[in-house]
């Protein structure tokens, strides 16, 4: 889908469909209309706010109504979409009515739509916002993943260009560099969600590096595939130890992107790369195991974002690092009480095979001090006590410095990709201790994800480092079962506000 943005008077506009947004009237009042619509309904001669008054609208957050052959306006269609109350009018209810906008839209038989959202103020937020959020909820709204189903495709959408318009004055150059950066940070969250979604008889280590591979080569980024051989004399033997019981040969992608100056140490990312999780010998429960397909989805978004901001030419130096392998269990797999070295030379002994992300990062963040890092930023799908603490909602958020926590944080709250801290407290840390080994790979029940985040705090100290433990938010389960994309958004305005954008 292409996007643009433009200034125009909606009633002159010639399109296969006008969205136009409208507020909850109060109490029993009917809707009210925004500018544009206001400026629209003049043109057509109250028409709009007739259909209105006859109570087809509620106007809440979402809520959409088609009307045809509008005398007075050029476009073919107008799609009218509730905004909810205008009162504090706010980030939920503008999100809301984008996907409203975009379930409607997917369902039109018009080509292009020019949508009138990016000028509705929403509290607090700068235009800039809007677009941004009108760019990936409507793409969201479009993806699509059908690429094996065979039989009863559902016709693709028709629709193939938006504009966002404002209804006067110019386009600042702000919104249009929100618009490109918005279009590839959705060309990054598809590919995050499609990597996701790919079984994992198609979605192995070796497809994620050719994956890579087609990054790197469609925007010329440097790559390096460190293979089992190479883990061996990096003495990775944490990796190693996860990878043993598997047929399909583990890979450690590292992928540059130098958008910035030389001088300028990159950002790194290191993402989970567990492209199936049986749980090993510690065995998993056969209920719902197919979702642990989703284990690789810190990778994905590594490479999301990657594509993200190397399809802006964002002007930010990152490197992403992405340890893959499947976690099978066999006669070569490791045992609980196996103890492993592992590449900072500490000593672990693996109590749960089923704990295996820590023991791929913990190598991946050793190998990342040798890019001499400003900071690194891991991103798993860690643990399913972090999915009991915080749902599905926000990604528990760890980190061993102040300030880039809570750069994370925000960039969370403005890509409404939210994040919310958690303790990495050394009061924590005696769960880990090992009566064999340096330290345990797990810290029992009580606070799970808080023991797996200071596990990796360990081969962490000499980095400036956070952890995103994204188990809760990176899929859906149930009927509506997908990749979610997330945290892409997070990390791409992550980086970008540290280039000052
Ligand atoms: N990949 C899982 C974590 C997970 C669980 C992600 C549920 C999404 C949904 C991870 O490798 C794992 O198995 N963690 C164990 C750790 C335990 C053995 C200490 C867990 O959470 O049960
Ligand atoms: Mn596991
Ligand atoms: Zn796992």
């Amino acid at each position: 889908m292409e996007f643009s943005i433009r200034a125009a008077l909606p009633q002159n506009v010639k399109t296969g469909c006008l969205v136009l947004g409208v507020y909850q009237g109060e109490g029993a009042a009917a809707p009210s209309l925004t500018r544009a619509a206001a400026a629209a309904d003049r043109a057509a001669r109250g028409r709009l706010a007739e259909a209105l008054a006859r109570g087809d609208l509620s106007g809440k957050a979402g809520a959409t109504l088609l009307l045809h052959g509008i005398p007075g306006i050029a476009a073919e269609r107008v799609l009218l979409v509730g905004l909810g109350e205008h009162q504090g009018f706010a980030e939920t209810a503008y999100r809301s009515a984008v996907r409203g906008a975009g379930a409607a839209l997917r369902e039109l038989g018009a080509r292009d739509a020019v949508v009138y959202l990016a000028d509705v103020k929403v509290a607090r937020r700068p235009p800039v916002w809007n677009v941004r959020h009108a760019v990936l909820g409507l793409r969201d709204a479009f993806y699509r993943f059908d690429q094996l189903k065979t039989q009863k495709k559902p016709p693709a959408p028709r629709l193939a260009s938006v504009a966002l318009a404002v209804p006067g004055g110019a386009v600042s150059a702000p919104m249009r560099e929100a618009l490109r950066e918005a279009a590839a940070t959705a060309d990054g969250v598809a590919l995050a969600r499609t990597l996701g979604n790919l079984p994992p008889n198609i979605c192995t280590p070796a497809y994620l590096a050719e994956e890579a591979r087609k990054l790197a080569r469609q925007f010329k980024l440097r790559l390096q595939v460190l293979e089992r051989r190479d883990m061996e004399r990096l003495k990775m033997g944490a990796l190693l130890s996860v990878t043993r019981g598997s047929h399909q040969p583990p890979k450690m992608i590292v992928l540059h992107y130098a958008g910035g100056p030389m001088s300028q140490a990159p950002l790194v990312l290191v993402g989970k790369g567990i492209t199936f999780d049986t749980g090993g010998i510690s065995l998993k429960p056969a209920g719902e195991m197919d979702e642990m397909k989703f284990d690789m989805s810190g990778a994905g978004s590594v490479l999301g974002a990657l594509r993200a901001l190397a399809g802006m030419r964002a002007p930010v130096n990152v490197v992403g690092i992405v340890p893959a392998c499947e976690n099978m269990p066999g006669g070569a797999a490791s045992r609980p009480g196996d103890i492993v070295t592992t590449m900072s030379g500490q000593t672990v002994e693996i109590l749960n095979t089923d704990a295996e992300g820590r023991l791929i990062l913990c190598d991946a963040l050793t190998y990342a001090e040798r890019l001499k890092p400003d900071a690194v930023v891991d991103i798993a799908t860690l643990t399913g006590a972090c999915v009991i603490a915080l749902g599905h909602v926000a990604s528990g958020l760890y980190a061993n410095d102040e300030k880039l926590g809570e750069a994370l944080r925000a960039a969370g709250d403005d890509a409404w990709d939210r994040v919310w801290p958690m303790p990495l407290w050394e009061d924590y840390q005696e769960q880990l201790r090992s009566n064999f080994a340096d330290l345990a790979n797990i810290g029992g029940r009580p606070a799970g994800s808080v023991t797996a985040a200071c596990y990796l705090s360990r081969f962490a100290k000499k980095l400036r480092w956070a952890h995103l433990d994204i188990a809760g938010v990176a899929y859906k389960s149930g009927r509506e079962k997908g990749s979610t994309g997330r945290p892409v958004p997070l990390l791409v305005r992550f980086a970008l506000t540290r280039a000052g954008r």
